[in-house]
């Protein structure tokens, strides 16, 4: 039987993975010496048995030395297969080199991580201008999608939805879900200025007045994007507007700037735990031959 390895963020995820597969769960220990440094321990027998490590990588920079500790610790004792499930697969966005001198990160990254694990399974990966995770992750590589779990939700809790994309690299994730959902649509147009500073421009949507607006995105970092929909929403004097992601990844303060604005509800999955999580990816596994 396959083991199925958490981080702690996710031990929630990983006992509904349990009841709905036939993985056995995996126990580890991991905790920082006082200096700071990690201590990881398997305490499960590995050898000759396939291992999967469930770990969003939201905050990369600090779960990816716990991971590889692990991920090494795992090969060496025998695993015959490492799978690393990431729902939330960071470092993506840097996928070009903007200014002279950038690192390309989504690359490096990729190299790093192909080296510890044999496959990779997560959902909506941020590809804009890569085409596949295979093009820059050696490994095998399963992309699934929340789309269907988010069309089921849109169709049974909002009354007349107008799916609104805020920027075109989301028609991919919006068309899918309006065809699922036999929603109309919009893709707006976005030109980032920054980290936090984004422009968008929305089009008169007099046409849609008795339709309640769902923004509806990949990631929510900063909440620049969805904010600044949100404003341009109110502004035509739209009362309620749900804002749905897949990855809850919500820097500093960026939830409650979001939420703070009147009428504004939103939905997140599960693939990064958040209190604005509503959608549970777990029924996305259970097909997966792992
Ligand atoms: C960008 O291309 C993505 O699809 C999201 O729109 C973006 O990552 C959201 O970031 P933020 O919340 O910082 O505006």
């Amino acid at each position: 039987m396959t083991l199925l390895f958490s981080f702690p963020d996710q031990f929630e995820l990983q006992k509904s993975l349990l009841q709905n597969s036939n993985f056995a769960k995996g126990e580890w220990e991991w905790r920082h010496f006082p200096d700071g440094e990690s201590y990881v321990r398997l305490l499960s027998d590995v050898k000759g048995r396939s291992a999967i490590i469930l770990c969003s990588l939201n905050r990369p920079d600090e779960k990816i030395l716990p991971l590889a500790f692990l991920a090494s610790t795992l090969k060496e004792l025998g695993a015959k297969k490492i799978t690393l499930i990431a729902p939330y697969l960071g470092y993506l966005r840097q996928d070009k080199r903007f200014k002279p001198g950038e690192a390309i990160t989504s690359s490096h990254f990729a190299n790093l991580l192909t080296h510890y694990i044999d496959a990779l399974v997560t959902i909506d990966p941020h590809l804009h201008r890569i085409q596949k995770l295979q093009d820059i992750y050696n490994c095998e590589c399963t992309r699934l999608s929340a789309a269907s779990l988010m069309a089921k939700v849109i169709v049974h809790t909002i009354k007349a939805p107008l799916l609104i994309g805020p920027d075109q690299e989301s028609e991919q994730w919006v068309k899918d879900i309006s065809e699922q959902a036999n929603a109309p649509y919009l893709i707006l147009s976005k030109i980032r200025h920054g980290d936090r500073d984004v422009e968008i421009t929305l089009p008169h949507i007099e046409g849609y007045k008795n339709h309640t607006p769902v923004l509806i995105d990949d990631i929510i970092s900063s909440a620049a994007t969805m904010i600044k929909a949100v404003d341009l929403l109110k502004k035509q004097g739209i009362q309620e507007v749900v804002c749905i992601a897949t990855h809850a990844v919500f820097a500093t303060n960026a939830y409650e700037a979001l939420i703070n604005r009147n009428g504004v509800k939103v939905i997140t999955t599960n693939a990064i735990p958040h209190i604005s999580n509503g959608i549970d990816i777990a029924p996305l596994f259970t097909a997966l031959n792992l």
